[in-house]
């Protein structure tokens, strides 16, 4: 099939190499001319394991191109999926800008029947409005489709060739059935597309990503209660995800959530709900979980140096807001770091790939390590972010030779507290007794 993709992000890049890596021809669309440009010498704008051989291969093949020009993208394309940002607006709304007006271009530009899929994160009702504003600017007959993505960033690549599901949101059966089609290469073992309504689909997405972000912060108000009652939460963990209706996934406590997704996703339905007059107070609760949980891992920093860190030399792993990504955006990291920063402290930070984003965040407030290492030379203190695989088992003997303090605030629980404590440091993880 002839497709374009409109927004070369995350989800953009990866749906369009990955359709064009099974045989369709696809033209990827962005507005940032600098990231089109890179693209087209062959560049991937982003850290994503696995991307790059795929984006070269298809580009090289010739079913994969770059470029600025939406017109010329929608003349040679029957599907055209939007997957442009949604980014959260002051009130938590979704911001819905690029998305509508990426739909007034298609009604502009558009020469022929297409079918125009919403793959960004949209608000429930966004892909009628889409098909609304479509139609303010032609009468040439088209569809329109809700088709979320659920891709994981640092996995996002495998998580497309092997869904899950594919969630297809349709009004017309036979529209559900070209998308299937689409995705069948992807499904061959089984079929996984759960075809449903437009809204159903919409909503499917936001209920997702609130339900695993509730998961966290349920973790995260359990492992803080542990350090009230002298319980363990790596413990309570192990015997709660025994229970087949619980599981094991996304149990683990930590700083919190982050990313671009999870955070303005339970806000933005919040929002949605809070508009149509119901309170939605499971989600508000996770969100407000949420941001406590970073507050309090500050304040354990804070206490242990009398709440005086002016000059003290602090040593930080970890910033992307996951590992195996270099997206730093809601990341906890950025919170921790930036009252570091701001209560004096000298900060040194390490990340295996988010080192070029963090530089656009911080500048020059904080001295960028060659090596993990090299961040705790003569720091009075080790703060972990991120469980980076890199980060799990260092060599504490030199850890405890490049530090002047022995002191670790583990933000991920990484480590044993009785080795750490045996190894002459003073460890303080999330619900863990120390
Ligand atoms: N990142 C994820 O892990 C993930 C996973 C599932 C769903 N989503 C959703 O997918 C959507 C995209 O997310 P992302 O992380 O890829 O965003 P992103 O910020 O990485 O990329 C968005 C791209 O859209 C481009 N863009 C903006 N306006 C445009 C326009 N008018 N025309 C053409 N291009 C335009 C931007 O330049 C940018 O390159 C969001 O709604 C997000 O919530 C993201």
């Amino acid at each position: 099939m002839n497709l374009s993709v409109i927004g070369t992000g995350y989800v953009g890049l990866v749906t369009g190499a990955c359709l064009a890596g099974s045989g369709n021809n696809v033209i990827c669309v962005d507005i940032d001319e600098e990231k089109v440009k890179s693209l087209r010498a062959g560049d991937i704008p982003f850290y994503e394991p696995g991307l790059d051989d795929i984006v070269k291969k298809n580009v090289k093949e010739g079913r994969l191109s770059f470029t600025t020009d939406i017109e010329h993208a929608l003349k040679s394309s029957f599907i055209v999926l939007i997957a442009v940002g949604t980014p959260p607006n002051q009130d938590g709304s979704a911001n819905m800008d690029a998305v509508l007006s990426v739909a007034r271009s298609i009604g502009q530009y558009m020469d022929d029947y297409k079918i125009v899929v919403t793959k960004s994160t949209v608000p429930v009702g966004t892909t009628e409005m889409i098909r609304d504003e479509i139609k303010k600017s032609t009468n040439l007959d088209f569809d329109v489709a809700s088709n979320p993505e659920f891709l994981k960033e640092g996995a996002a690549v495998d998580d497309f060739m092997k869904p899950d599901r594919v969630i297809i949101g349709v009004d017309k059966p036979a529209v559900g059935g070209i998308l299937k089609e689409l995705y069948s290469p992807f499904m061959r073992s089984g079929d996984r597309a759960i075809v449903v309504s437009i809204r159903s689909s919409e909503l499917a997405k936001y209920t997702a990503n609130a339900m695993l972000a509730t998961r966290i912060s349920f973790m995260n108000d359990i492992a803080n209660l542990c350090e009230l009652v002298d319980a363990d939460i790596s413990e309570v963990r192990v015997a709660i995800g025994s229970d087949g209706r619980i599981g094991r996934h996304f149990l683990f406590p930590g700083i919190g959530y982050g990313g671009s997704c999870f955070p303005k996703d339970v806000k933005a339905l919040i929002s949605t709900a809070t508009g149509l007059g119901y309170d939605l107070k499971v989600c508000r609760a996770t969100d407000e979980v949420n941001t406590r949980q970073k507050e309090l891992f500050w304040e354990k920093i804070e206490s242990h140096f009398g709440g005086d860190l002016k000059g003290k030399k602090v040593g930080v792993w970890g910033i992307s807001f996951k590992p195996e990504t270099d997206d730093i955006r809601e990341a906890p990291s950025v919170y921790i770091i930036d009252k570091l920063i701001s209560s004096g402290a000298e900060v040194t930070v390490h990340d295996p790939v988010a080192i070029e984003n963090a530089k656009k965040h911080f500048g020059e407030k904080v001295f960028y390590g060659e090596s993990n290492y090299d961040a705790c030379k003569n720091a009075d203190a080790l703060v972990i972010n991120t469980e980076w695989n890199e980060y799990r088992q260092p060599d504490f003997i030199k850890l405890k030779e490049l530090m002047k303090g022995h002191v670790i605030f583990d933000g991920r629980n990484l480590y044993d507290p009785k080795r750490l404590s045996e190894a002459g440091f003073k460890y303080l993880g999330v619900g863990i007794r120390s």
